[in-house]
This record gives C-alpha cells, structure tokens and sequence, in this order.
C-alpha cells in the first residue's frame, strides 16, 4: 500500500455505484442515527499508522455528499502526517494549523472540491509541535463554528496511540468512528487504544474493518469495509 495510491485523485477511481459505494452508504445509514442538527461531526481514528482512517474519511465523506447532497466538511487534523491535500489535490498552505496557531477564522479555510456539497479543511503548514495546538480551546471553538454551517463535520486524525494530539479532540467531538485494519494490527493494540480513547472521554460508535475481504474470506464477497458494534468485533 504505497502514498501514491491515495494520491491519485479521489474523483476519477470513485464509482457510486460500486459494491465499495455501497459500504459506505451502510456505514453513514448507521452513523446519521447518532447525528442531530447541532451534533454532527464524527472523528476518524485508529490504533496505528497507516489502517486506513484518511482513505475512509475521504470516501465516507464523499459518499455523503454524493448520496444526501448535503453539506459535508472534512478536517484534516492530522499535522504530522496530512491526507486530504494529496486526496483531494489541494494546496496546503492554509488549513487546520493555522486556525489553531493564528486564531484564523475556519471558514477562511474551506477548500471546494469537484463534488458540489464536499469541502475540505486542509492541515495546513507543518509545525513542529502540533501537541500544544490541540490543548488550547480554540479546537471546540472551531469545531462548533463549522459545525453550525455544515451539515456533516468529519474530522480525520492521527492514530491514537502515536500521539496525545487525537485524544483531544475525541474529548470535544465525542463520536468516533474506530478503524481496524483487519488481520494487521493485533487485537490487544486495539484494545489498548479503545481504553485510551474511552478515557479520554471519546464515545466509539463503531468499527470499520478495513481490508476485511483480505483476511475474511467468508464474508460477502464484495465487502472491503465493514462496520459494526465495537463489542462484537
Ligand atoms: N482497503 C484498502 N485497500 C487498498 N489500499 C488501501 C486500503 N485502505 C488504505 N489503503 C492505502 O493504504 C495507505 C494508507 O492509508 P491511509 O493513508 O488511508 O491510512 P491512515 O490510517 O490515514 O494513515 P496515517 O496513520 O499515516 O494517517 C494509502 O496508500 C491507502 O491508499
Ligand atoms: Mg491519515
């Protein structure tokens, strides 16, 4: 699984028609149960590097757009190792960071995309320590402005238990959906980093399995993701 992959443009290899699209459409039918108006926005987290969280922010995020054509924003709050540039082929200069550092109004930020209804946050310049950004109060305070103009606020992160940076934010957004990459990381590792999050206060409202056909042969055959009640994985 190499960058370039998900460097190529989300648009030209994403088929809504296509059992994946599906999938996704399933994960959101699950999560809109847990969304008011005023409560909208999900965090996407993992154990680790590298299971898939901003591959699944970015489709989910576009499945919505596509499928409700409602107003979907995604974050990219992950400083260290930013996505949504490369998905989205955005410039970076201004995004996520500088709303915490500078105090720049978030809006200013949004980035359109080819899909009408998906914006994105960009992370933003690099910093070298993104920690002390995530302590201050202006995270919830940019949370709830955007989460006032979109209807869907989807935040992707960096992993749990590689930096203090996520469990912040789980503390303000609360909904987190938790990324597994199946048959990789060891079930104690994500054990491990469900307690991490439970103590920070985040709520895990589901898991998405990704790579789940890899590994779970007996399962449809179609299904690359799939999501589920934490306790039952
Ligand atoms: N189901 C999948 N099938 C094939 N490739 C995948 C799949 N999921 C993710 N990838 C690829 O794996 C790589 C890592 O995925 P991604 O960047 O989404 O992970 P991440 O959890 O956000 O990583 P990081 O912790 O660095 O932020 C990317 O190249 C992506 O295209
Ligand atoms: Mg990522």
């Amino acid at each position: 699984m190499k960058d370039s992959k998900s460097a190529k443009d989300i648009f030209s290899s994403y088929d809504s028609e296509s059992p994946i699209a599906t999938e996704f459409r399933r994960i959101y039918n699950n999560l809109k149960k847990h969304c008011t108006p005023a409560d909208n926005s999900f965090l996407i987290t993992s154990s680790n590097r590298g299971e898939g969280k901003s591959t699944i922010a970015s489709h989910l995020a576009l499945t919505i757009a596509q499928f409700t054509k409602k107003k979907v924003l995604i974050i990219d709050s992950d400083l260290r190792r930013p996505m949504m540039h490369k998905i989205f082929k955005l410039d970076n200069l201004f995004g996520f960071k500088e709303c915490l550092s500078d105090s720049q109004d978030p809006l200013q930020a949004v980035k359109k995309t080819h899909q009408k209804n998906l914006y994105v946050i960009t992370a933003g310049a690099r910093t070298g320590t993104p920690s002390s950004l995530f302590e201050s109060e202006t995270v919830a305070n940019v949370i709830k402005k955007v989460q006032f103009y979109y209807d869907y606020v989807i935040v992707d992160s960096a992993p749990v238990l590689a930096v203090s940076d996520t469990l912040f934010l789980g503390a303000i957004l609360r909904k987190t959906i938790f990324v597994v990459l199946a048959g990789v990381t060891p079930r104690e590792v994500v054990l491990r980093a469900r307690d991490v999050l439970l103590d920070s206060n985040a709520e895990i409202l589901g898991v998405v399995l990704n790579n789940a056909l890899e590994v779970l042969p007996y399962y449809y055959d179609y299904k690359y993701y799939e999501y589920d009640r934490f306790r039952e994985i």
